[in-house]
């Protein structure tokens, strides 16, 4: 029992960040397996505080295997950015590992990422600008560029030209500016040079370590309501967060996962557009998002605000096999008159338990409610659930009723020390 996938089951920034870190300290290994530097995670020890978007957050122990697996999109301009801001703030002795059949991330990624969202107008997604969709589209376009290529020159230089073939001709239908093979060329082989001791075959390394039976953390970027097939499509990311698609993103056998942590707040944010049944707009979320400072780590947009959602937790669950929860910033709530949680959606007169796939229906979806009472006290210092104000372990206890999913772990603060743990998680 040495592998656990921890992933976020809402709509991200549930702070799988604090709790990646917090498990980290006893893996062997901590691997990324989908998404790009479109995630942020903000990490506090020590005083310091660190922002990870591509690397694991087991970065900061020496001892730990940090691996970026094939499920990635990873631009190399970001992530030397990411590595010098590690080296300017001490962080100096890590073990990096690359899948080399990660994709690659282009500048003309980030181009029409920035020109699609334009076009739609109002209908756009909301996306983080990184190229996340675009790079994943190249992908299965099979036009995309794979961190190994980056290994053979003249193999990265013919494909790169195969790709600005057809890309140049999508940039111009833009009105974007094109690309030049030898300066796009000359600005990898850059790259290339400094990324290459860590690029290598990741699943052979993961398959190692399963073998020795280290302890193996998952960890995922964004959050189940942005998986892009069980989310909220088209409103979602270009790559599944969930633990369903960790053998495939790492190339281990499905067999493999033992153990999966879903994190959610004891509220819920959403940042970019799309439905979201639960959102308040009143002075409770004015205060939610200034208690909890519910701004996007990558893009500082306000994060929109609502009631815990146990509807989209099943539906989470569900589909990825969460089998314990982190209730996370639960010291947010705090000083609330009543606190609420979803335990069923009114779709035009019809009671259900489950999101809708298509979103015309989710989008009239009304919550209904179960209502309990709040609490005063502070419990930023709490170190046990008993210590906890009676009306919070309430709250507590009523999601993992309504959820039927066990609280596995809560947290009152963003120190790794405000952590409480219930339950051995690795071995659930
Ligand atoms: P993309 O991943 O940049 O293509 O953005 C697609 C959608 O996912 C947008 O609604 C983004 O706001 C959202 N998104 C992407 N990454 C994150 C994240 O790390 N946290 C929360 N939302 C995210």
């Amino acid at each position: 029992m040495s592998r656990l996938v921890v992933e976020g089951s809402q709509w991200g920034d549930e702070g799988k960040g604090k709790i990646t870190d917090f498990l980290a300290q006893e893996s062997d290994v901590v691997v990324r397996f989908q998404g790009g530097n479109n995630a942020g995670h903000t990490i506090k020890f020590n005083g310091c505080k660190y922002a990870l978007k591509l690397i694991p957050s087991g970065i900061f122990n020496k001892n730990i295997k940090n691996v970026l697996a094939n499920g990635m999109v990873i631009n190399p301009k970001a992530l030397l950015e990411e590595l010098d801001l590690l080296k300017k703030q001490g962080i100096t002795e890590y073990q990096l590992y690359i899948s080399n059949r990660a994709t690659v991330v282009m500048p003309y990624h980030i181009d029409l990422d920035g020109a699609k969202e334009e076009l739609l107008g109002d209908k756009k997604i909301g996306t983080t600008k990184k190229g996340i969709g675009p790079a994943y589209t190249d992908k299965a376009d099979r036009i995309g560029l794979r961190i190994g290529d980056l290994l053979n020159e003249n193999y990265f230089r013919s494909r790169l030209e195969d790709a600005l073939k057809i890309k140049n001709r999508e940039l111009s239908l833009y009105g974007l500016k094109e690309y030049d093979l030898e300066s796009l060329f000359n600005e990898y082989m850059e790259y290339a040079k400094k990324l290459k001791p860590y690029i290598c075959d990741t699943s052979v390394l993961l398959n190692e370590e399963i073998k020795k039976n280290s302890k193996i953390l998952f960890e995922g970027a964004q959050g189940a309501m942005l998986c892009l097939d069980h989310g909220t499509f088209p409103y979602v990311t270009s790559s599944s967060p969930i633990a369903s698609s960790v053998p495939l993103n790492c190339g281990i056998a499905p067999k493999y996962i033992d153990n999966v942590l879903g994190i959610a707040k004891a509220y819920t944010t959403r940042v970019g557009e799309g439905p979201f049944p639960t959102e308040i707009f009143d002075e409770i979320a004015h205060t939610i998002r200034e208690t909890g400072n519910e701004y996007g780590t990558v893009t500082r947009r306000p994060r929109r605000i609502g009631w815990f959602d146990a509807v989209v937790i099943k539906h989470a669950a569900r589909v990825s096999g969460i089998n314990q929860l982190a209730v996370m910033l639960l010291d947010v709530l705090t000083g609330l008159d009543e606190v609420k949680v979803c335990t069923h959606y009114n779709l035009n007169g019809k009671i259900i338990d489950y999101m809708p796939s298509c979103l015309e229906e989710f989008e009239n979806c009304q919550p209904i409610y179960e209502t309990f009472k709040g609490w005063k006290e502070d419990i930023s210092k709490v170190t046990t659930f008993e210590e906890l104000p009676a009306n919070c372990q309430a709250y507590l206890k009523a999601i993992e009723r309504i959820t039927g999913i066990e609280i596995s772990m809560f947290s009152v603060g963003p120190d790794r020390l405000q952590t409480i743990v219930l339950k051995e998680v690795f071995n659930a």
